[in-house]
């Protein structure tokens, strides 16, 4: 099942009572090479993001501030997941579908990528993303 190659990693954490520290690398903490990394951030209390999958792209998602919920679908089955630590971050392989919500004030969402932004590589439709993990498997 595609859902449970998706888990909850954690980083190495540096604890110093100046503040601590944590630190990603490419192919090591994370399972791709990263590409790119972006973040949300002044999300709106009730606001929702994700409501899509990727074909290829590989993501590791990190409540970086803050915390909020994401719940997983790879077409078959669903997992739900609340992020709320800076030291772990959440692999999303491809091709499964990915809602967030439950954004707490000051939350940062950082997701690291495994390749540039590429709008083909979306699928934006639910019904569209059935009928591809479906045809994929059987
Ligand atoms: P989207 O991935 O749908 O946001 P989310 O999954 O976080 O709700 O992207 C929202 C918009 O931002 C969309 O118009 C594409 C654009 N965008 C980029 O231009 N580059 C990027 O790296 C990302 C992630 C999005």
């Amino acid at each position: 099942m595609l859902i449970e190659q998706c888990q909850i990693i954690e980083l190495p954490k540096i604890t110093d009572p100046r503040g601590n520290l944590t630190f990603i690398e490419s192919e090591g903490h994370v399972p791709f090479d990263i590409k790119r990394i972006y973040y949300l951030y002044d999300v709106p209390g009730g606001a929702d993001r994700g409501g899509h999958a990727h074909k290829t792209l590989c993501q590791f998602v990190i409540a970086m501030s803050g915390s909020f919920d994401i719940t997983l679908d790879d077409g078959y089955n669903k997992k739900k997941f609340h992020l709320n630590r800076s030291y772990y971050g959440l692999y999303i392989c491809p091709g499964i579908w990915r809602d967030l919500d439950n954004f707490s004030s000051g939350a940062v969402c950082t997701v690291l990528a495994s390749k540039h932004y590429d709008e083909s590589d979306y699928l934006r439709d639910y019904q569209t993303f059935l009928e591809y993990v479906k045809g994929n498997k059987k």
